[in-house]
């Protein structure tokens, strides 16, 4: 199964099992916006408590706050995000679409390397054992002759974009002879800049003074309300604000199912630290943040660095965290050492001192800023990609199973009465109604119970918990567990300690 195929099914399993479903559907849907369905939501849930719990939980000089989506319009201007949060745009006059230069530009190089590797499995075929790679892509002239070409259109695409040459691009397009892959011509607009921030009015203005932006991301929210918790929350630096919340923004590429959506949720956290201390703490969130990742139990062959050669103009280190999506490595989280650059423009337009007085040094500073950012439905979707499996049985069956880490699991334990006999129901019933307590359980008693666990695996259930005759008289149910399917005789009474050390949210954080 290719990985296009594998990507297609877990969409499909994600809805047929009520983790995500397309938004408005009844509609036709609407383009890159998604809803959690009743298991999408838990596992999405779970999710943003690890991250919270890692963060506020675990550090003491780490807070928490909460702020709004709608922010002064001043706030934007500040951070640089009505000034520069554009995409190079280009339309197509015969089909009316819109695309993004850079992608269309992208989508070419992509053909391009699909065609080297078509060469190297025909390669691979002709020359069977004896076939040598790495020598074939260095002189194989085919495969020569269309790196070449990728690699000069993407050297042109880097220094038109890094220019801001609109033109360059639009020449770049026109010159690869990209066609409009709906009306299929070559009839395309000028290149222009377009900002990603949607906008509406407020109350009763309908001036651009009125103009309020959605937030297109949660860290300004942060930047804004520095004094307010270093000063409430009599904060020593170095120390840390986290916040999760919607961000938004008007994808034009909208596509790879949750990756890139136009209504999303962001992690964030911003570390204040010492000027010059900076370095020091963008390694030490780079490390944590991996450890983070890897703890998840998805495969450390599966995340990756991508430390930015070129920088924006505020940050003096930053990296990305990849993750194998189906789709290829791509970006997870990024971390950013963005100086004093925030903090110093919102003094500069508010007019308002930002400072803090360092009692050890005896001086007061506009402290430096270390930035965690993570894409909380990206990390769904990197768990949910992770987890999903399809195995073939010993007795020929096969079976659908998420294989997510039990804490993030969004139910932890089911519980079946083996036959929907009163005496046995009646038993499940108690046993469900004390582990709802503690966990989100599921009760089920139709379908064999063959069925029954196919469910169970299809949503990821860790443990289920089966109700026989035997039950009455010896007080013990059977365990089964999902990976493996075994299945062991434990007592009733024991049954939500031996839950609760396995899905405890400690299992993750004692790993961070
Ligand atoms: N405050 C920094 C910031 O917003 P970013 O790289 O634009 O940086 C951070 O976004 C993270 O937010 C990304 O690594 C990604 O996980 C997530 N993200 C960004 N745009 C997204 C989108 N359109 N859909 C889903 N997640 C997105």
């Amino acid at each position: 199964m290719t990985q296009e195929e594998l990507f297609k099914n877990l969409i499909a399993h994600t809805k047929e099992y009520g983790f995500i479903f397309p938004s408005s559907e009844l509609y036709d849907g609407l383009g890159a916006v998604y809803d959690y369905g009743q298991m999408g939501s838990e596992l999405k849930a779970n999710i943003k408590k690890y991250w919270w719990d890692s963060m506020v939980k675990l550090n003491e000089n780490i807070v928490g706050i909460d702020s709004c989506i709608f922010m002064h319009p001043k706030i934007w201007k500040a951070s640089g995000h009505v000034d520069a949060f554009n995409d190079p745009l280009i339309d197509n006059k015969d089909s009316k679409k819109r695309y993004r230069a850079d992608v269309l530009l992208e989508d070419y190089i992509a053909k391009i390397e699909a065609k080297i590797e078509k060469e190297v499995a025909k390669g691979q075929k002709r020359f069977g054992e004896a076939f040598d790679e790495a020598q074939f892509r260095a002189t194989n002239p085919n495969v020569l002759r269309e790196k070449a070409k990728a690699d000069e259109v993407r050297a042109r695409m880097s220094k038109a974009l890094n220019d801001n040459d609109l033109v360059a691009l639009r020449q770049l397009i026109i010159d690869c002879e990209i066609v409009d892959p709906i009306s299929g011509t070559r009839n395309w607009t000028d290149v222009r800049q377009f900002n990603l921030m949607f906008s509406t009015q407020l109350g009763n203005t309908s001036d651009e003074t009125g103009t309020l932006y959605l937030r297109p991301e949660t860290a300004q929210g942060i930047f804004v309300n520095f004094l307010n918790v270093q000063k409430s929350g009599r904060m020593k630096i170095p120390f840390g604000i986290a916040q999760i919340g919607k961000a938004f923004r008007n994808e034009i590429v909208a596509r790879q199912f949750i990756f890139r959506m136009r209504e999303f949720e962001q992690m964030e956290m911003q570390f204040f630290v010492r000027p010059g201390e900076e370095l020091k703490w963008f390694e030490h969130w780079k490390e944590k943040r991996l450890k983070w990742h890897l703890a998840i139990g998805l495969g450390r062959e599966n995340y990756r660095y991508h430390d930015h050669e070129k920088l924006a103009h505020y940050a003096n280190a930053a990296t990305d965290i990849e993750f194998n999506f189906p789709f290829g490595f791509k970006e997870l989280e990024g971390i950013h050492s963005r100086t004093d650059f925030d903090l110093r423009r919102h003094q500069e337009f508010s007019g308002k001192k930002i400072q803090y007085f360092d009692p050890e040094q005896n001086a007061s500073y506009t402290p430096y800023d270390i930035e965690t950012s993570i894409g909380v439905d990206r990390t769904v979707l990197a768990v949910l990609s992770g987890a999903y499996c399809q195995e073939k049985l010993d007795n020929g069956e096969e079976r659908v199973v998420m294989k997510f880490h039990p804490a993030l699991a969004p139910v932890k334990v089911a519980v079946l009465p083996l036959v929907k006999k009163d005496e046995l129901t009646a038993v499940a019933q108690k046993i469900m109604d004390e582990l709802k307590l503690d966990f989100n359980c599921q009760y089920e008693e139709k379908d064999t119970i063959g069925r029954r666990y196919r469910r169970q695996d299809a949503i990821g259930t860790p443990f289920c918990v089966t109700v026989d005759f035997d039950s009455l008289t010896d007080g013990k149910v059977t365990l089964r567990e999902r990976d493996t399917m075994s299945q062991e005789r434990v007592s009733i009474e024991q049954l939500p300690s031996i839950v609760e050390k396995k899905v405890s949210m400690k299992r993750l954080l004692e790993q961070i």
